[in-house]
């Protein structure tokens, strides 16, 4: 006997990067930031009254809100906060995907979306990424002729770090007919220059996915946020998100994280700058590395390796080096590093160094 419905009977659950509890696991396996968050946001913590936790926080994490519409030059109407980036995800399909047709992605993307899209109870329709990791000229086309209600990008894309230019989503935004999600959760460790938010004054079915867990090295606050017209951010803020699912603290330290821009951007610029030093590192060692534009690497084994990618990821395990091994036809040849602090990418490189022999 089974209460749960058919199609969460027959789906598996998201499979979340190994957490592990002992301080001494060198983590490069879930992309968090290996820099601490903002001062500031320790101080507001400490700060945070009593009163605070006995009451309800504000419905909309007013403050946080507030000082994200800033940061963007934007009116509180057009951003809405989540509980992550990843209640954004299903916010936009229970707000945009009638139950059963079908929600678009590129594959390979982010592992989650499947899972939300089985939750849904929708089918997908995944179009293949094309050997230099970028949308097929067609991809819209087929969305369309799919009737996909919702499509799902991720920028700069995961796992190869490749980056998809402004230009390009604009074009893709106007080319779809339904809405187009552009998932920017790595988009702050992007070389300057690439902007994406001023879009949605052109396209009214242009959501943009932010969170503060990889950027502002907040993943344990769980806050993340949408961008788009107010048109499209209207029935997520005011109708399917659940009314109190960003707390007082990740309201009042969030705020205080984005108000703090020096302490994040210098970190961007140390994870940009490692991300340089491993590439070229990896490369040396013999690896296929695809240049990065986000805080993580694809690294994929040279074809004489003595070790499998899989072989790399147990014998870096063994030694409490914890990296990401995907089991998928694609990349099943290649493991994905985070980027970390210069100390921990030494003894990463000395460890696939005994391990190469
Ligand atoms: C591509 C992508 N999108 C969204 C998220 C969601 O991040 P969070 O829910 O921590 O904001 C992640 C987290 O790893 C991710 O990799």
């Amino acid at each position: 006997m089974h209460y749960e419905r058919d199609n969460i009977q027959r789906m598996s659950g998201y499979t979340p990067g190994e957490q592990p509890d002992a301080g001494t696991v060198i983590k490069l396996n879930t992309n968090e930031n290996p820099w601490p968050p903002s001062p500031a946001v320790m101080a507001a913590l400490a700060n945070v009254p009593a009163e605070a936790l006995r009451r309800y926080p504000s419905p909309s994490a007013a403050q946080f809100l507030a000082q994200a519409a800033q940061h963007h030059h934007l009116d509180p109407s057009q951003l809405v906060a989540t509980n992550g980036g990843d209640e954004l995800l299903r916010l936009a399909i229970t707000t945009f995907v009638p139950p059963g047709q079908p929600i678009g992605i590129a594959e390979p993307s982010y592992s989650l979306y499947p899972v939300l899209a089985a939750l849904h109870d929708s089918p997908l329709k995944a179009i293949e990424l094309d050997d230099n990791w970028q949308l097929p000229a067609d991809f819209a086309e087929r969305m369309n002729a799919a009737g996909v209600k919702l499509t799902l990008v991720v920028n700069p894309h995961a796992p190869s770090g490749q980056l998809m230019r402004a230009e390009k989503i604009s074009a893709l935004a106007q080319a779809l007919d339904g809405v187009l999600l552009v998932d920017e959760a790595y988009v702050d460790f992007v070389d300057p220059g690439h902007d994406v938010v001023s879009l949605i004054h052109k396209h009214d079915n242009l959501l943009i996915l932010r969170t503060l867990s990889k950027g502002y090295s907040l993943a344990g606050l769980r806050l993340g946020y949408g961008i788009g017209c107010a048109e499209l951010i209207t029935p997520i803020a005011q109708k399917t998100r659940d009314s109190y699912s960003v707390d007082a603290l990740a309201d009042a330290l969030g705020a205080a994280a984005l108000a703090d821009q020096d302490t994040a951007q210098q970190s961007w610029q140390a994870v940009r700058d490692e991300r340089t030093r491993l590439t070229h590192a990896l490369r040396e060692r013999g690896f296929d590395v695809i240049s990065s534009q986000s805080n993580f690497c694809l690294a994929y084994t040279a074809s004489q390796s003595k070790q499998s990618a899989a072989q790399l990821y147990a014998g870096l395990k063994a030694q409490n080096i914890l990296v990401r091994h995907f089991a998928t036809p694609r990349l099943h040849n290649a493991i994905r590093i985070s980027v970390g602090t210069p100390a921990q990418t030494d003894q990463l490189l000395t460890e696939l160094d005994r391990l190469l022999g």
